[in-house]
């Protein structure tokens, strides 16, 4: 099928592109660079060894999107783009909302114009908040603690909406875990620009020397070793992920929800010490207050993706450190 990927040059997009042309589908790209590199397109294109058509546009602007789906022949859309840094959203909410749901709302509209019936969402397990005990089930209560959360579990309920409108359409919504690592090839990657709001990048950063510390943000929750417990997925695991939603859509209506995780939590310090050690490297820390919003535990029950997706992650914390700190090395030189 050919498939539009919005935010096709982000982190977890650029290894789904990987997956998509693995299975056999054709990606086609909308992505405005504002949060990513428009190089790692072309990377991509390397280790697939195929072209990937690539557009530069705001996925938020309405006569783009639909001057682009105009061409015709979409398949399917699997809709990435957005904002997604939590702190950022608390300072600039409006800006959020407006980037995020305009996307989605651009989107389903456009897809609307075209006759585009399959859509696979971006979504994350921040929106089961902090009241619900592990595992997350997909049909706990949902909650968000942050504008960025918000915009995740509003743009669910915005295309639920959508397919109880028109039941030809076939709307699948992966809710993430905590993403990592990097594709085994070494040439994509995390990226984040200034200093990364998440654990793993950080970790890469202190370990190949560019920070000079980790701070454990808070070792008395109620955990293993009383640092924040998460379920971190291989990135490459989380794109197989999104091919196997796309073959679901393929032969169903409707609205889904899947949790897309290992199943297991591994703790802050858990974390480090296997980065440190299968990668023979140094990882200094210092214990240092909580973050604000964090949960101590966040890890999914992949029950249903496993039974219905046919999916289940194949990759474990040490490969996932391993691809990180290869990608890390890599970087500087891409
Ligand atoms: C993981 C653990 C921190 C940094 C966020 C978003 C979520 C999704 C993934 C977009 C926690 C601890 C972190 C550091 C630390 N993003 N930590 N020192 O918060 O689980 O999820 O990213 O979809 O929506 O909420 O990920 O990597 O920030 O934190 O101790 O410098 O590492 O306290 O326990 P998080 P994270």
């Amino acid at each position: 099928m050919n498939i539009l990927v919005t935010g096709g040059a982000g982190y977890i997009a650029s290894h789904t592109l990987i997956e998509l042309l693995a299975a056999g589908h054709q990606p086609i790209v909308a992505d405005n660079f504002s949060n990513s590199d428009s190089a790692v397109v072309g990377r991509v294109e390397k280790v697939a060894g195929v072209n990937i058509p690539c557009y530069e546009i705001d996925v938020t602007d309405y006569d783009a999107l639909d001057g682009l789906m105009a061409e015709g022949n979409i398949d399917g859309i699997i809709h990435f783009a957005g904002y997604k840094a939590v702190g950022e959203s608390v300072e600039k909410p409006l800006m959020y909302y407006r980037n995020n749901l305009g996307a989605t709302l651009t989107v389903l509209e456009c897809m609307k114009n075209h006759g585009v019936k399959k859509i696979i969402f971006s979504s994350s397990a921040t929106v089961y908040g902090e009241h619900n005990q592990v595992p997350f089930v997909e049909n706990m209560p949902t909650s968000c603690t942050n504008p960025y959360g918000w915009t995740k579990l509003m743009s669910e309920q915005i295309i639920q909406d959508a397919v109880a409108s028109d039941p030809e359409l076939s709307a699948v919504i992966l809710r993430y875990f905590n993403p990592v690592g990097a594709h085994s090839s070494g040439m994509i990657g995390e990226n984040p620009k200034g200093i990364p709001n998440n654990l793993m990048p950080y970790i890469q950063q202190v370990a190949i020397g560019a920070r000079d510390k980790l701070t454990v943000f808070g070792d008395d929750y109620e955990t293993i070793d009383g640092t924040g417990v998460r379920d971190y997925i291989h990135v490459s695991d989380l794109a197989k992920g999104h091919v196997a939603a796309l073959d679901y859509s393929a032969e169903h209506r409707g609205y889904e929800v899947f949790n897309l995780g290992t199943g297991r939590g591994t703790s802050v310090l858990e974390l480090v010490k296997t980065f440190a050690s299968v990668n023979g490297v140094d990882v200094t820390c210092s214990i240092g207050p909580r973050r604000a919003g964090d949960i101590a535990e966040c890890y999914a029950d992949v029950s249903k993706a496993n039974s219905i997706l046919g999916w289940k992650a194949a990759l474990g914390v040490e490969d996932m450190c391993r691809d990180a700190w290869r990608w890390e090395q890599n970087k500087s030189t891409m």
